[in-house]
């Protein structure tokens, strides 16, 4: 049977941070969705669809790697794909709290449900989509941060030249 797990979240833009847990999640189950949460209370940049194609774009090459979206509940979007399992990202510590009280109300309102925390890598530990787009709008240099295809939708965003 394939392994398969849910990665939540706004992605708004997805970062090098996401991807990496992507590609180090892809080392434990067979499939993973990226599932593009529609009713998030965050203002987003990008809309849903924008973001899902971005998506696509830098995990093409991932044949193991679906991009979706959801509204609603996590739990019952879960559960209607057929998996068990959510992966969520750790950063630092401040993440912890949140993540712990999600985790805690999705176990207890989807019983079926785990959720998996990974590690962010320590050079993805202080990113977010925030704060890249932060340094974006400002010209700075997110090379470091995002692939190109997410730096060139950024830069367009805020009516910046393709190339800094
Ligand atoms: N590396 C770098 N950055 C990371 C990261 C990583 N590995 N993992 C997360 N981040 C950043 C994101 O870029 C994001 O930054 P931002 O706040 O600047 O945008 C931040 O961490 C957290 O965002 P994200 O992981 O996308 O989570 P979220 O809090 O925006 O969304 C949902 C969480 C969508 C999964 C959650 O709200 C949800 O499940 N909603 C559905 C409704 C529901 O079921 N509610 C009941 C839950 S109890």
């Amino acid at each position: 049977m394939n392994k398969v797990a849910v990665y939540p979240g706004s992605f708004d833009p997805i970062t090098y941070g996401h991807l990496d847990i992507i590609k180090r999640g892809l080392t434990i189950f067979d499939e993973i969705i990226v599932a593009v949460a529609r009713n998030s209370q965050k203002n987003s940049l990008f809309t849903t669809e924008e973001r899902v194609g971005l998506i696509e774009d830098v995990v093409k090459e991932e044949g193991r790697v679906t991009v979706d979206t959801f509204s609603g509940l996590l739990i019952d979007y879960v559960s209607s794909c057929g998996a068990h399992v959510i992966i969520r990202g750790l950063r630092a510590i401040s993440d912890f709290e949140y993540e712990f009280q999600i985790a805690q109300m999705n176990s207890t309102i989807g019983q079926q449900i785990e959720t998996l925390f990974m590690m962010t890598s320590l050079q993805y530990g202080y990113l977010s989509s925030s704060i890249v787009k932060e340094v974006c709008s400002l010209n700075g240099d997110i090379d470091k941060f995002v692939p190109p295809e997410i730096k060139k939708a950024l830069r367009q965003k805020y009516g910046l030249s393709e190339i800094r």
